[in-house]
């Protein structure tokens, strides 16, 4: 009790007032890319982004670097809005999918840019037994649970807790108590995520959490990727490499049927870098599968790289993950417009979900996702941008 009293009061004191970010500056006049490099230091702003139905005013911080490398993420979910980043001759474009203003992202829409917890991607039967107490969770896809509930982590509003840049670097950090019970879960989780661009054009998004009761925690940033530029067509042309030998197989409902199977011979491959639509056909449905990270997790390493020939962009991804979610954009079918009015339809963007497997509160084999109290949770994956 004196614990969990302590956890709440600490994020409680967390300073709303952001020291070192600034309200939106004036529009920059147009120069070339080199006097550009010279002239944008490391920046951080914010605005108001709306307010939710509830009456809770909503902010918008835009981290921006001297490439013209910029990040905007809400504290509604601690979802990134938008990433311009330069293609091969500097110009930006905005690379993810998402929506203008702040309805977009309140109404029904599967997970854009969004921080998702407590469990990124599916619980089985939506249940799960924890120290002999089965505990039911939401059913929100078909019978099993997906990406934390009715009201998950993606639908919260964060609360700021810092932004700020200096010469490196820029970074918005935000925290969020998940009470006891919420969506199920067992205990109070108190967390964090930060993302931080770096002068190196890198985004890093890391994750810190404690609970005051033993519970299951797995996050991951829910981001739907098109290097060519959001709403511009499929990312069928996208090239990948995925740093894992195997994968997870799943039944009908997503659901992994606890095999770890090599990815040879199989569409599944991504070992060496390969056109997402060469295969994609084979794979019933599109790739929608947890791959295992050659890395096992724990230390940052090397996840993913995806090139775009057309644009010349290059995304590299490390984590600490042991999983990856590789999800190819499915379910999208044209009824959702997003930014600048673009209708996304199937395939207008990927995601690389980095994770712990699916269902493993349900699989003993898999790396575990229990967090005990005073154990501190930890997770970073980091997108670098280049251009070939
Ligand atoms: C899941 C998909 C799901 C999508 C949107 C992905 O993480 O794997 O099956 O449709 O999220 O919810």
């Amino acid at each position: 009790m004196k614990k969990r009293f302590c956890l709440i009061y600490v994020l409680a004191l967390t300073v709303v007032y952001m020291p070192g970010c600034k309200k939106r500056a004036p529009k920059e006049p147009e120069i070339t890319p080199e006097v550009k490099k010279e002239a944008i230091p490391m920046s951080a702003n914010e605005e108001p982004f709306g307010q939710t139905p509830d009456g809770r005013q909503v902010v918008l911080y835009t981290l921006t670097n001297p490439s013209g490398l910029t990040a905007r993420i809400t504290n509604y979910g601690a979802i990134l809005v938008s990433l311009e980043v330069p293609d091969r001759t500097g110009r930006l474009d905005d690379i993810t999918l998402g929506f203008d203003s702040l309805d977009g992202y309140i109404k029904v829409h599967p997970y854009f840019g969004a921080t998702v917890g407590r469990y990124a991607n599916r619980i089985g039967k939506a249940q799960f037994t924890l120290d002999g107490v089965l505990y039911k969770l939401a059913a929100n896809n078909d019978e099993n649970h997906l990406h934390g509930g009715t009201k998950g982590f993606d639908k919260a509003v964060w609360k700021p807790v810092e932004c700020q840049a200096d010469s490196q670097k820029t970074w918005v950090k935000m925290s969020y108590i998940s009470e006891d019970d919420e969506e199920g879960y067992p205990g109070n989780i108190a967390c964090t995520v930060t993302y931080t661009l770096t002068k190196d054009n890198e985004l890093k998004i890391s994750y810190e959490a404690e609970t005051d009761k033993t519970t299951i925690l797995n996050l991951t940033n829910h981001s739907y990727f098109n290097l060519a530029g959001q709403g511009t067509g499929d990312i069928l042309d996208h090239e990948l490499m995925l740093n894992a030998d195997k994968y997870t197989p799943v039944d009908e409902g997503l659901i992994p049927t606890g095999e770890i199977r090599n990815v040879t011979g199989s569409p599944m491959d991504f070992t060496s870098s390969m056109s997402i639509g060469s295969r994609i056909k084979q794979v019933e449905g599109g790739y929608d599968h947890n791959y295992v990270l050659n890395s096992g997790g724990g230390a940052l390493a090397l996840c993913a790289e995806v090139y775009e020939p057309s644009s010349g962009r290059v995304m590299t991804i490390h984590t600490t993950e042991p999983g990856v979610q590789l999800y190819t954009g499915n379910f999208l079918d044209g009824t959702l417009t997003g930014k600048s009015g673009r209708v996304y339809n199937k395939h207008y963007g990927f995601c690389l979900e980095t994770q712990h497997f699916p269902d493993s509160p349900n699989k003993p084999d898999f790396p575990t996702v229990v967090l005990l109290p005073g154990q501190k949770f930890t997770s970073e994956t980091v997108h670098k941008f280049s251009t070939r």
